[in-house]
């Protein structure tokens, strides 16, 4: 989504803005923008498009030593060079980039209209500028304090000031902002992957703080003006400059590095022998885990996939009521807190709004809610104070691919441990953490040798509707394929539970119409060909995935699939591996811009 970088210091400035853009692209944005301070007055452009159309505008910018720059991902008000940020008071001599969205929007702008202001864009950011300006007397500092003072909402933003290029203004209310600290020069960003490239020390920004930066540092006090003794920390070895590694595009590279991110997630925390796991960061002890009655899983889009996969491992391991719950929904529906129940806030990125948002709400209500995050640092894992990192390595595309494995695996090393203390002895242990320690192999032994993967490319490009159907585990594997292929292809289609097809969707298959049947050899294969049957009596075209040297399936199948053979509960981290595949391959055949596809953004840090 949005992303903000500001820089101060004694290098140009502006190479290094149009720098921390590109390296936030990938969270999807629709136009993007810089002001730079110079000799009194601003220096500013923004262009609709990508981040090259704006770097193609700047030939004649200026030398100067501090500027901010953004990219939109439009809220309010559409996709124009007038909306994108940044945004100015009426002097021009105040700019502001500004991620986030302000809740109280209407009464400012008719307060700020009633006083002369006239707007030039349908922006909420905009009103911001006008209200610094407001209460600009000479104090840029004090100026955005008395500013924010007005505002309810969430904000990540940058305020530069042509009278003050030796200082930048940065505050935070729900939506991140790390501040870099280099040699002689200071960065600030909504990314860390835009701070790497500079330093890997950090202070991350809290909620109602607000930051003084200038080229020696970082001052941080509260929105009410008290001293913050911030912690400097240092960034993880996962960011680096993201690189595509020979592959055409990093969603490739993302599943393909699938065999190494799912030994991350697993590593250190298997015992095999042991019939168990552990899992650090929990910090739950055994008698913490027994006491723990229900596991509630809140995610989005594909972490709330993995959330419903693992909550199924549960119950059928654990013998633990579990489910998962869309965190947007979640958090609006009043929702009853159990005091026995642990919640897990499942989140790649550790920054969706609405994850973010079902959290709080648990909080509030005492719960407990722990992270299953893979952004270190990010708001979710702070949040939360205790959980697993997934340690999948930076996903750049914004298709998730890596991480999903990552989040299951790490949930399924979580159920492991509230199993064996309950009911699996150890050899049944030793049975689960040893299928879990075989996956990483199994995963590149099926990347080796995908299968038929272009015919199910052929027989989907142009299909007017693809069904996704699975039963048991792989139900949530055909919502997360019917997911990727929408995103990434922008495909008509839908995943369902196999067995409710014949309650409505059966209806939209026409003769020869493609359906992904995900039937790994589990307990529910004999229904799952039942399923099977029925399509192809509509004449539909079958596509399996499933379990290698399963004949039975081969025999049904148009084009069949095969997948290493596993435990029941570990099909998914197998099953999916050729959704992501066929949804990267029918996006490239049909041309679309696989790693950035339209309308998306890599974290969704809006409600
Ligand atoms: O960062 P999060 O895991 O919280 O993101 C949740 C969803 O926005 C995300 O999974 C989204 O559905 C992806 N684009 C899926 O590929």
């Amino acid at each position: 989504m949005c992303g903000i970088i500001a820089y101060i210091g004694p290098n140009p400035a502006l190479p290094r803005i149009v720098d921390g853009l590109r390296r936030m692209e990938y969270r999807g944005y629709d136009s993007a923008g810089l002001a730079l301070a110079h000799e009194g007055k601003l220096w500013l452009r923004k262009e609709v498009g990508r981040v090259a159309d704006l770097a193609s505008q700047l030939r004649d910018g200026p030398e100067s030593n501090v500027g901010i720059g953004h990219t939109r991902w439009a809220t309010h008000g559409g996709v124009t060079q007038v909306n994108a940020h940044p945004h100015t008071d009426v002097t021009e001599t105040i700019a502001l980039v500004h991620n986030g969205i302000i809740d109280n929007t209407n009464p400012l702008r008719a307060m700020l209209t009633s006083q002369g202001v006239s707007f030039r864009s349908e922006t909420d950011t905009e009103l911001l500028a006008h209200l610094v300006r407001k209460h600009y007397d000479g104090d840029p500092v004090q100026a955005v304090r008395d500013a924010l003072k007005h505002v309810r909402g969430t904000y990540g933003l940058a305020v530069l000031f042509a009278a003050h290029p030796d200082v930048l203004v940065a505050a935070r209310n729900g939506s991140p902002l790390v501040v870099g600290i280099g040699q002689g020069e200071t960065v600030l960003a909504s990314d860390p992957q835009a701070v790497v490239a500079h330093t890997r020390r950090v202070v991350y920004l809290q909620d109602r703080e607000l930051a003084v930066l200038t080229a020696e540092g970082v001052d941080v006090q509260t929105l009410d003006g008290d001293t913050v003794d911030s912690a400097i920390e240092t960034l993880d070895s996962d960011y680096a400059l993201a690189s595509k590694e020979g592959f055409d595009h990093f969603m490739l590279k993302e599943i393909h590095e699938q065999p190494r991110s799912i030994k991350r997630a697993l590593r250190g925390r298997i015992q095999v022998n042991e019939g168990n796991a552990k899992l650090g960061g929990l910090n739950m002890t055994p008698r913490d885990l027994v006491a723990v009655q229900r596991v509630i899983n809140l995610g989005c889009g594909t972490s709330y996939h993995a959330g419903m996969t693992a909550a199924m491992a549960i119950e059928a391991l654990a013998r633990v009521p579990a489910r998962a719950e869309i965190a947007s929904e979640f958090r609006y529906r009043h929702p009853i807190i159990p005091r026995d129940a642990l919640f897990f806030a499942v989140s790649q990125s550790g920054e969706t709004a609405d994850t973010l948002g079902a959290v709080s709400e648990v909080q509030l209500k005492g719960g407990a809610v722990m992270g299953i995050v893979n952004v270190v640092g990010s708001t979710a894992a702070r949040t939360c104070g205790r959980g697993v990192y997934v340690h999948s390595g930076p996903e750049i595309a914004v298709a998730s691919t890596k991480a999903f494995t990552s989040q299951v695996a790490a949930m399924l090393v979580f159920t492991l441990m509230l199993a064996r203390c309950r009911n699996l002895s150890l050899e049944q242990g030793q049975a689960v953490a040893s299928a879990l320690d075989d996956i990483p192999s199994k995963v590149a032994q099926y990347l080796r040798e995908p299968g038929p993967i272009d015919q199910a490319v052929q027989l989907i490009r142009d299909a007017r509707y693809v069904l996704f159907l699975g039963r048991g585990y792989s139900y949530p594997v055909a919502l997360e394929g019917a997911l990727k292929l929408k995103e990434i292809a922008y495909v008509p289609c839908e995943g369902y539970p196999a067995g409710e097809m014949k309650h409505g969707p059966i209806a939209m298959l026409d003769p020869g119409a493609p359906v992904v049947f995900i039937s790994p050899d589990d307990g529910q294969k004999e229904k799952a060909i039942a399923n099977m049957m029925e399509v192809k009596a509509r004449g539909a075209t079958l596509i399996c995935v499933h379990t290698k040297g399963d004949d039975e399936i081969e025999a049904l199948a148009d084009v069949s699939i095969p997948v290493p053979d596993t435990a029941d509960f570990a099909t998914p981290l197998l099953t999916v591996l050729p959704l992501q595949l066929i949804a990267y391959h029918v996006g490239l055949a049909l041309g679309r811009d696989i790693d950035k596809p339209r309308n998306l953004a890599k974290s969704v840090t809006v409600e």
